[in-house]
């Protein structure tokens, strides 16, 4: 796929992973814009990048009306935008018996309902012009593997990988390429997401676990550096590829979990011939 003068959206690109994808793709020749609900890092994130072909728009991810006028700012700016990096999240790091609605209500807004908002605005856009694009998710290995915690934040990256694959077969008619990302550790600021939970939801709230949060700005120095994520990225646009796995170090464990998956098709006597007679090929 060719880069160069192509129109990119980046939601959360004002820190960690987007503001990694946003720099890699300024240095391909795209135009960018960043989506990001806090404007300070945005203002931040400009004056870092330095470029005068990315633009910032606040925005918050889980409104669809704000999503849609950002969407139509941006394009009347840079022009039509054919590479869509749903990539904004937050994460709760609490079990699911230990949570409210309102934690629901707010992990379900941003990471789930922003990508639903972001492939529903810019979608029908890419289809209708016919010139292809490609849609990047930003999903976890949380999207596969998980522990107790933290529940509520692994409900919304199963989602966002199921939707993914969903559309990946969907939008391949109208070359529109799809890619889920699932990265472990990075280097981004997501432990501090407390500090842009919204007003309305915070009655639900438990109070804020400063000593988790230090441990966790702690945990995430070490991550991966998010421009090495974004060249995976790049290269995975590049040759059309689905999943973007940037952590090598969660093989074996992705091993065992389809190991202990598919050892769990038994095979009962009673079930011979059974998918011919019902004349099934695949699931998808
Ligand atoms: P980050 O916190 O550094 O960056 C996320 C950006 O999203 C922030 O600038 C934040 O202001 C923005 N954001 C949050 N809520 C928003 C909203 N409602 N509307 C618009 N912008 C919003 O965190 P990071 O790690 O770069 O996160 C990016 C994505 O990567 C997330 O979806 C996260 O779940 C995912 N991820 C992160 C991993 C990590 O170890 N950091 C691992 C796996 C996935």
């Amino acid at each position: 796929k060719d880069f160069a003068g192509r129109t990119a959206f980046i939601t959360g690109g004002a820190n960690g992973i987007g503001l990694g994808l946003a720099r890699a793709l300024l240095a391909e020749g795209c135009k960018v814009a960043i989506a990001d609900i806090r404007e300070e890092s945005i203002a931040a994130a400009l004056k870092t990048l330095d470029n005068q072909h990315v633009m910032g728009v606040p925005l918050d991810v889980a409104s669809r009306e704000a999503f849609a006028l950002a969407a139509d700012e941006v394009e009347e700016a840079l022009g039509p935008v054919s590479l869509v990096f749903n990539n904004a999240g937050v994460n709760l790091f609490q079990t699911i018996d230990d949570s409210s609605f309102d934690d629901w209500d707010w992990l379900l807004g941003v990471n789930l309902h922003g990508v639903i908002n972001g492939v529903m605005t810019f979608v029908p856009r890419m289809k209708a012009r016919g010139q292809g694009g490609h849609v990047v998710n930003t999903a976890s290995m949380a999207s596969f593997l998980c522990g107790p915690q933290p529940g509520i934040y692994t409900t919304t990256k199963f989602a966002v990988r199921g939707m993914s694959e969903s559309l990946r077969y969907s939008l391949a008619p109208h070359g529109i390429g799809v890619s889920v990302l699932c990265p472990g550790l990075v280097k981004s600021h997501i432990y501090a997401s407390d500090e842009i939970r919204p007003d309305g939801l915070k009655a639900g709230a438990k109070p804020v676990n400063t000593e988790m949060v230090g441990r966790l700005e702690h945990v995430h120095q070490f991550g991966m550096e998010p421009d090495v994520i974004a060249a995976r990225v790049i290269e995975a646009i590049r040759a059309n590829r689905f999943y973007i796995f940037s952590h090598p170090e969660f093989r074996d464990e992705m091993r065992e979990l389809f190991d202990e998956i598919i050892a769990e098709f038994r095979d009962y006597p009673e079930d011979a011939g059974f998918a011919q007679r019902i004349g099934f090929e695949k699931g998808r």
